[in-house]
């Protein structure tokens, strides 16, 4: 297994981007994937490969300059996606990338890495504890159309 930056691998960054966000068009997956790529001060993001070579898995990361909930320093390294191909998951997997995600933001002078997930992604919860996260705060997000 190996952590590769995904602009080297595009077409697999793509893939494993939509299987995180199916409901995302493709078109726009391109998008971001291109801002990204122009911003490499701010953003980074890496894959894992499997024995073979195959990406398996994704984790994209940002400074975030603005507060983040929970933090006490700024700006922090975000985990803004993480997925691990569900044939790969249990395999240490998201704990490789994550430790490429704690080099770059320690290189990025990061006192702090932070990440959310969803109320109901259990799994997700208990992989964050495990790979070292601790919770520090529940929220609501609210919008109002105008
Ligand atoms: C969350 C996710 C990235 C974990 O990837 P993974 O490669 O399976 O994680 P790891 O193998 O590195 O697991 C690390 C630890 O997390 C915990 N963990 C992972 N999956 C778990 C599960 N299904 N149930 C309980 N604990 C789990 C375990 O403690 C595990 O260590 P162990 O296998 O030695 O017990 C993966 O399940 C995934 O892609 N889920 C869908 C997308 C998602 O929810 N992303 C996160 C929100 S952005």
């Amino acid at each position: 297994m190996s952590v590769v930056t995904a602009a080297s691998h595009p077409d697999a960054w793509l893939a494993l981007r939509a299987a995180l966000w199916p409901h995302c068009p493709r078109g726009r997956h391109q998008e971001e994937i291109d801002a990204q790529s122009a911003d490499v001060r701010r953003c980074a993001a890496f894959l894992v490969q499997d024995g073979q070579g195959e990406a398996v898995g994704l984790i994209e990361l940002a400074l975030r300059g603005d507060y983040v909930n929970g933090t006490r320093s700024s700006p922090v390294a975000f985990v803004e996606g993480l997925y691990v191909a569900p044939e790969h998951r249990r395999a240490g997997m998201a704990a490789l990338l994550l430790a490429a995600a704690k080099d770059w933001a320690i290189r990025r002078g990061c006192a702090e890495l932070a990440s959310d997930t969803g109320l109901d992604n259990q799994v997700s919860q208990h992989a964050h504890l495990a790979l070292d996260f601790e919770e520090t705060e529940r929220v609501v997000f609210y919008r109002m159309a105008l």
